[in-house]
């Protein structure tokens, strides 16, 4: 019996991957983490399958939950949206499967973030602009922060700063980055982002408040950075017509001449 973490994506139904959709066809029982798992993703459980939102749940009765299905020798699809690496609380779960000995394994979601940048058509990582992504929170009722993780330190580096669970700090947040970035910094809340509610503000740091109305709470990403709204950037060297790289040697003498007959690898360096 085994417990497969599936990262649910980030809202639209089929943002899920391939591999989790599989996962979940195959599982006699679906735990999924409350109204942000779309449920039409549900629709991939198994007919007859046992589905239990875990909203209302504590660990424990997650726990008895898990225990009941490996009594039975079902496999449980364990469902949480975006991806399992942030805010998702697999870490508590697989501390107490390990320590039960109960086996377990990790299918990647898309990330909350990542579907936001796409509602906005913008890399984050822009040359000479922006080569940074921070992940971030502001303190909420339930979670604090280690205490050198706060908007004023990561600001200091002029990254793009992606803020989850915080649209409802946003004066706090405003007031910890102006002194960094300016008033005139583009900002960027997607609200929802790939749901079919889904809606954007851009703004800068100086307008974004009289723009966001009571529609946009909780299920919000803030995004602040030059990046956001950047036009005069440099090109990437990577495509540039005289770089001399591995797929286009510039000259017999390049380092990367003795390659270029070899099969393409998987990924270059443009990802
Ligand atoms: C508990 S965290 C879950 C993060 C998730 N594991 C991920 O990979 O993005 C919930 C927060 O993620 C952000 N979020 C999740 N889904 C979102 C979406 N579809 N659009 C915008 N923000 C979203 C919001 O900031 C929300 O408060």
């Amino acid at each position: 019996m085994t417990v497969h973490f599936i990262g649910a994506g980030p809202g639209a139904p089929d943002l899920l991957t391939l591999r989790g959709r599989d996962l979940i066809a195959a599982c006699p029982v679906c735990l999924y983490a409350g109204s942000l798992v779309p449920a039409a993703v549900l629709d991939h459980c198994p007919r007859d399958s046992r589905i239990v939102n875990t909203a209302p749940l504590d660990l424990d009765a997650i726990m008895a939950e898990i225990r009941a299905a490996e009594a039975a020798g079902h496999d449980v699809a364990r469902l949480h949206s975006g991806d399992l690496s942030v805010w998702s609380a697999m870490g508590e779960q697989i501390r107490r499967l390990a320590a039960e000995g109960i086996a377990y394994t990790v299918t990647p979601g898309v990330p909350s973030f990542s579907a936001a940048a796409a509602a906005l058509g913008a890399e984050l990582t822009l040359p000479e602009v922006a080569q940074s992504v921070v992940l971030t929170r502001t303190p909420g009722r339930a979670s604090t922060m280690p205490e050198r993780e706060n908007l004023s330190a990561f600001g200091a580096t002029g990254a793009t700063l992606a803020i989850h669970l915080s649209i409802q700090n946003l004066d706090r947040v405003i007031a910890d980055l102006v002194p960094h970035y300016g008033a005139a910094c583009p900002v960027a809340v997607v609200y929802r982002a790939s749901w079919p509610d889904e809606r954007i503000l851009r703004g800068t740091l100086g307008s974004i408040a009289g723009q966001v109305d009571d529609g946009i709470a909780r299920t919000a990403l803030i995004l602040v950075g030059p990046a956001l709204a950047a036009e005069g950037f440099a090109e990437s060297r990577l495509y540039a017509a005289d770089y001399d790289r591995r797929y286009r040697p510039q000259s017999a003498d390049s380092p990367w001449a003795e390659w270029q007959d070899d099969a393409a690898p998987a990924g270059g360096a443009d990802g």
